[in-house]
């Protein structure tokens, strides 16, 4: 109960001292990640992106026919299309273009209940690429090591919710040399390929906007979070489900009051993280999860448990100083670690959070802002120009195997 009582003290001292200190802060603080690169890069002028024109059943047919394309975590693919369109990087010459953007989305084929299944993407982003590699010389030039797809679903190109189900597919062989623009960020795993740029999960902007509360509100929730803690239809067994760390979380935390945490939905979710001073992001099936965004957007410090996490943007952002890592295997020790964390360590990553570029870098807002997700995914792009000279290859020299991969998806689409 010590720890109890030293916490409550801390929620009180955290939310009357820090906000006078968030306000004063400048925006002088330049943030800047494992790579040294800064977010406030502009992209403008660094990088040409040429949009192919695909038919619209590899885009906006989907959307007029599933609308909830538009709201989930995975719209990013949309939005990022309709950027691009009206970007000032963007170039109608393919001549002169760094890059070559395929917009095929992968996450919009959705069940009556509105979870997206990625099972055809496979197939559609077969059929787009047949299609563009026979009408327009520029695929056939680098087997696609100058393209980019975004493909946001669970593990990225492997098209599978299921991690080992991913694992065995891999990604979709003919992708083999694009860049994948993904949420998906785990080291040393298939379905994260060296060079890929990982983002954040979209979050509707609009709406988080709406649930901002006055800033002088103190912070006093210890430890929040709100989802499941089992995936019972899924993960029947159980221990499958975020490798059992979320039912940890709950086995262990239930019934310690400096642990707000439920499977509840509550109406008051985005205000009640910013009465709090730390948001639980525990992986799911996936490790990443929205709450990354939005535990940064409401300036609460993510407490991030998913081992080997590759973070959005990590290349410019400081992930360390701001968020706290708990192994998986540490989850029962959750309590020890966060009252241990010392106030002046607290303090430091509520400042950093409340940079508003930080905040910035993690949303698709509509219309785009500078220094935002959109500009983010660029900046990475334009880090990875020019393209080495084996990105283009001799004029007969074979690289992609069309009829690899499961054969299930070799079926026309
Ligand atoms: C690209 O190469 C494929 C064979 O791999 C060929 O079928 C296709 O016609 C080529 N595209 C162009 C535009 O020449
Ligand atoms: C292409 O992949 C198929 C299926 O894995 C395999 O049978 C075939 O030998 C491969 N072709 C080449 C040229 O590697």
């Amino acid at each position: 109960m010590r720890n109890l009582r030293w916490a409550l003290i801390m929620c009180f001292f955290l939310g009357s001292s820090l906000r006078a200190e968030t306000f004063k802060l400048k925006k002088s603080e330049r943030i800047s990640g494992s790579a040294g690169d800064v977010l406030e890069d502009d992209p403008v002028g660094r990088l040409k992106v040429f949009v192919y024109k695909l038919p619209s059943k590899y885009n906006k047919k989907m959307v007029e026919k599933e609308e909830r394309c538009l709201h989930h975590m995975f719209a990013a693919e949309i939005y990022m299309h309709r950027f691009l369109l009206s970007s000032p990087v963007r170039t109608l010459n393919p001549q002169e273009a760094d890059w070559f953007y395929v917009p095929v989305y992968t996450t919009c084929d959705l069940t009556r209940d509105g979870l997206p299944l990625p099972f055809k993407s496979p197939r559609v982003m077969r059929s787009a690429i047949q299609l563009i590699s026979t009408t327009s010389p520029y695929w056939n030039r680098t087997q696609g090591a100058d393209h980019f797809f975004i493909v946001p679903h669970d593990f990225g190109a492997c098209f599978h919710y299921q991690e080992d189900i991913a694992v065995e597919r891999g990604i979709l062989p003919l992708l083999e040399r694009a860049t994948l623009v993904q949420t998906f960020g785990q080291r040393n795993h298939v379905c994260q390929r060296e060079g890929s740029i990982t983002i954040p999960p979209y979050a509707p902007p609009q709406k988080m906007q709406t649930h901002v509360i006055p800033p002088i509100t103190p912070r006093a929730i210890f430890v929040y979070f709100r989802g499941l803690f089992y995936d019972v239809g899924n993960d029947p067994q159980g221990g499958y489900y975020a490798r059992g760390a979320r039912a940890s979380v709950w086995e262990n935390f239930k019934n310690n009051p400096l642990f707000d945490i439920s499977t509840e939905h509550t109406p008051t979710y985005y205000e009640d993280m910013q009465r709090a001073i730390f948001c639980l992001c525990p992986l799911g099936w996936a490790p990443w999860s929205p709450r990354l965004v939005e535990a940064v957007v409401f300036g609460c410090i993510p407490v991030i448990i998913a081992d080997h996490i590759v973070l959005p943007f990590a290349d410019a952002i400081p992930w360390e100083d701001i968020g706290v890592f708990v192994h998986e295997r540490d989850v029962p020790k959750l309590d020890t670690i966060l009252t241990s964390i010392p106030i002046d360590v607290i303090l430091r990553k509520q400042r950093l959070l409340a940079n508003p570029s930080m905040k910035q870098a993690m949303l698709f807002p509509q219309p785009a802002q500078p220094g935002d997700a959109f500009h983010q995914i660029l900046n990475g792009l334009a880090r990875k120009l020019p393209h080495r000279d084996d990105a283009f290859l001799k004029p007969g020299e074979p690289f992609l195997n069309w009829t690899a991969g499961p054969v299930a998806d070799l079926k026309p689409w």
